[in-house]
């Protein structure tokens, strides 16, 4: 290990990063250019390749999050731009992705509406696998959509994709989307209003409080959701929720509350119950 690597783990350490190597390879493999497990810790770098490393250090020894640093993420299948305006996707939600694409046949043409899109990593992942699918992506914030256009661009599905800015409590939002869909997708905020101060400095100070402020008890977007979900679905469509920890069992209770009936619920590789699926009832035919 040359002595510039090491400085940078012993750095890492110092200020109790989890897993200091890897950070630190991640640092470098960034400004080499290569894959985190490619770098070779005995590299010589030129000065301006160490001054680029030690500005990223820097803001990483003050607990700024890696991939924020970086300006991006690996999700699921694909690496996603990600800034302080959309929530960092987290491996907990390729629980949901994969959930939604074992109930998609390889040729579907369905179409799915992914509520809180942010950096659109979840309604991305599915377009990218089901070629022949359509999404819309909602989100309340005009710089998530942005970044999220971005990285559609960047998967190739902008022309089976269209972008919504928009917030669902409005009382116009079922008019404003104006289709029926097959498939409901939300990872939406689910942290209780007064839980937030509690979390890690990496999460409540670069996430955006909007990604995570679910009000009261956090459970004010699903009951938004489930509400709007019975009129948006086509017949037998299904929703696919993200749960917080220990949420599972109240959101499905919110989602019979809507007249949809339980399917499913999937946990996470922790687990965690962390996927509810949820069918709106086939209407019954008119008694004459
Ligand atoms: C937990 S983040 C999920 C982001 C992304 N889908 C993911 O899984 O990483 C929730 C997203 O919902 C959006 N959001 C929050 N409240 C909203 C509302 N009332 N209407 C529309 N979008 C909202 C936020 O801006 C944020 O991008």
């Amino acid at each position: 290990m040359n002595s510039f690597f090491s400085e940078c783990v012993k750095k890492l350490q110092a200020a109790d990063i989890a897993m200091p190597r890897l950070e630190a390879r991640m640092l470098w493999s960034e400004v080499l250019k290569c894959a985190p497990a490619e770098v070779y810790e005995n590299a010589s770098l030129t000065d301006a390749q160490k001054e680029q490393i030690f500005a990223m250090l820097k803001r990483r020894l003050s607990h700024e999050p890696m991939d924020k640093i970086l300006g991006h993420r690996e999700f699921y299948k694909a690496d996603f731009k990600v800034n302080t305006d959309v929530l960092s996707p987290r491996p907990d939600t390729e629980t949901l992705v994969e959930s939604a694409l074992n109930l998609l046949p390889i040729n579907t043409q369905a179409k799915i509406l992914d509520l809180g899109t942010g950096s659109g990593c979840i309604i991305l992942s599915l377009l990218a696998e089901r070629i022949k699918a359509y999404g819309v992506a909602v989100d309340i914030s005009p710089a998530a959509l942005a970044v999220a256009e971005e990285n559609a661009e960047h998967l190739g599905v902008c022309n089976r994709l269209n972008f919504i800015c928009a917030d669902w409590f409005q009382s116009d939002f079922t008019a404003l989307i104006a289709d029926k869909f097959d498939i409901i997708i939300s990872n939406p905020p689910y942290i209780p209003s007064a839980d937030i101060e509690k979390l890690a400095d990496e999460v409540k100070n670069y996430d955006p409080r909007t990604a995570l402020d679910g009000g009261a008890d956090g459970y004010d977007s699903y009951i938004r959701i489930a509400e709007l979900a019975p009129i948006i679905l086509k017949n037998g469509g299904l929703l696919i929720l993200e749960a917080g920890y220990n949420q599972a069992e109240k959101i499905r209770q919110i989602c019979e509350n809507h007249n949809m009936s339980h399917l499913q619920t999937i946990k996470d590789l922790a687990g965690i119950n962390r996927c509810i699926i949820m069918k709106k009832a086939v209407a019954e035919p008119k008694k004459i």
